[in-house]
């Protein structure tokens, strides 16, 4: 495993749509190995593939109670009801601000075997899980922030 170096929202990369994973071989593997790697060592909550320069549907998502591999994902379903809490991201160090997101999200993913897992994220969990598949069609959570916060504030 390594650490790989997350890219920032200058990057133009960001922008751009992440194409969908054919292939579950190792090449895969190690790209998720190094991902967990990188978001433990940043302390952070999800990442997608391409916050590492690699433009491909691949999410990983870790809210303390396990970390899940999203290859592929899709919201099958989610809540009427919405939450309104802050949000950062480690593309944009330092910074937060308030987004509207449902209050659960219903989730289809592959896992690194290629193998369809239904997962409901709640909460925070739904709050990542929308923040992560936006990163896969180059969207930030800036673009739709409600208010952005200062430090001082948290
Ligand atoms: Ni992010």
């Amino acid at each position: 495993m390594a650490l790989r170096k997350i890219v920032t929202k200058e990057d133009p990369i960001l922008r751009r749509i992440s194409r969908k994973v054919e292939k579950f071989d190792k090449r895969l593997w190690d790209l998720l190995d190094d991902m967990k790697e990188t978001l433990a060592d940043a302390d952070g909550a999800g990442l997608a593939a391409v916050q590492v320069g690699v433009l491909r549907r691949v999410v990983i998502v870790d809210v303390g109670d396990g970390l899940l591999e999203l290859i592929n994902p899709e919201i099958t379903d989610k809540s009427e009801e919405f939450q309104e809490e802050a949000e950062g991201c480690l593309s944009i160090p330092g910074e937060y601000g308030i987004t509207r997101r449902p209050q659960w999200v219903i989730v289809k993913a592959q896992n690194r075997e290629g193998k369809w897992v239904l997962y409901k994220g709640e909460g925070l969990k739904a709050r990542c899980f929308c923040h992560e598949l936006d990163h896969l069609d180059g969207i930030l959570y800036t673009d739709n922030v409600i208010e952005m916060l200062d430090e001082d504030d948290l």
